[in-house]
């Protein structure tokens, strides 16, 4: 049934034939607002509920997409590409589309983020997971004036750069699980905080991270969750993440901790709230003296139980 040479999610209305319509080939399935799902099929009659939906899933593989023509939809809030074999995007692809709350495109086979496709596009949430995504150009999301919150988990990320979200004032989450990163880069953080008071959240869990850049937080302020569990942190830089403002929930449950630097006793954990150190080699010394710190801190520690029954 598919069309492998497909290349185009390209919805043209008819306006030629004065008719509406969607002359090109896009199954889709549409909602309405009670949340009772609608079959389309490509170059069926369009029925009334469709030019006013608020969401709308394609439900056909598209090897490529070009150009989205979604202008017409006003009150579109949720677009699903998930699972349609999409290989790449070309750039402009949804130059038209309204602001939009959700654009998924989960569970395609992306290999490649590059610029031109989201620049400037208005979209609050962006869902990557579970594609094999290792290249993102350096400006891919640069200008998305509304961005908040951007899933890349289970991709094949090497590496994450601080030149990421350029002005993107909103940007309030990332979460990049389950991907291969080694390094937290130089200023890795630079484009997050414009406004002082805002809380991020950034989920790297189950990467690869090692090594963090002295500078990686320099310019950061308030985190939310700065999850780096499950990677392979020996130690954790007191100095980087001593400039910080504070951390509601730092996680590093799973890595290979021995102990945490003076520098970090000194000066993170009191501006720290919660901090997790499961499933970490701890020297017995090592949990006593986080124990007496914490307590002067009000930090809240979370140990493995093995952890406190052997020390
Ligand atoms: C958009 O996605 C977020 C999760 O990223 C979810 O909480 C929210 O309900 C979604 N909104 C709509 C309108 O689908
Ligand atoms: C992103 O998409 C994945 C796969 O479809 C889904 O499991 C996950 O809940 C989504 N995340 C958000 C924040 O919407
Ligand atoms: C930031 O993005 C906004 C909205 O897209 C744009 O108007 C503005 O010129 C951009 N600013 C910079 C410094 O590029
Ligand atoms: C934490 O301790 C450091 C070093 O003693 C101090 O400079 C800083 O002001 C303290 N921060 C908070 C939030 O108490």
């Amino acid at each position: 049934m598919y069309r492998t040479k497909a290349y185009l999610l390209l919805l043209v209305w008819g306006c030629a034939t004065g008719v509406w319509g969607i002359t090109n080939n896009a199954d889709l399935i549409w909602y309405e607002d009670s949340g009772e799902p609608h079959d389309y099929l490509a170059r069926q009659p369009i029925p009334e509920g469709l030019i006013t939906t608020r969401k709308i899933v394609v439900n056909q593989k598209f090897p490529i997409l070009w150009q989205v023509r979604f202008a017409f939809f006003d009150n579109l809030e949720t677009l699903v590409i998930d699972d349609c074999g999409v290989n790449d995007i070309k750039p402009n692809t949804f130059r038209d589309l309204k602001p939009l709350t959700n654009l998924s495109l989960s569970r395609n086979n992306l290999r490649e983020l590059k610029e031109g496709v989201f620049n400037h596009v208005q979209i609050k949430n962006l869902n990557f997971s579970s594609n094999k995504i290792s290249v993102i150009a350096a400006r891919a999301f640069d200008n998305m004036p509304v961005l908040e919150r951007v899933v890349l988990d289970f991709n094949e990320l090497r590496q994450w750069s601080g030149e990421w979200f350029f002005n993107c004032t909103n940007i309030k989450t990332v979460s990049i699980t389950h991907n291969f990163l080694e390094e937290l880069p130089l200023k890795a953080f630079r484009n997050f905080w414009n406004e002082e008071d805002k809380e991020v959240d950034v989920y790297f869990s189950y990467n690869k991270i090692g090594r963090v850049d002295p500078t990686a937080f320099e310019g950061a302020k308030n985190f939310g969750d700065l999850f780096l569990d499950w990677n392979d942190m020996e130690r954790i830089n007191g100095h980087a993440l001593g400039k910080l403002s504070s951390i509601r929930h730092l996680n590093l449950n799973g890595d290979s901790l021995q102990c945490l630097s003076e520098e970090f006793m000194s000066s993170v954990l009191n501006k720290t709230e919660l901090l997790s150190l499961r499933e970490n080699p701890l020297k017995c010394e090592c949990f006593q003296e986080l124990q007496m710190r914490a307590e002067k801190t009000h930090t809240e520690i979370e140990f493995s139980q093995q952890q406190t029954a052997d020390c």
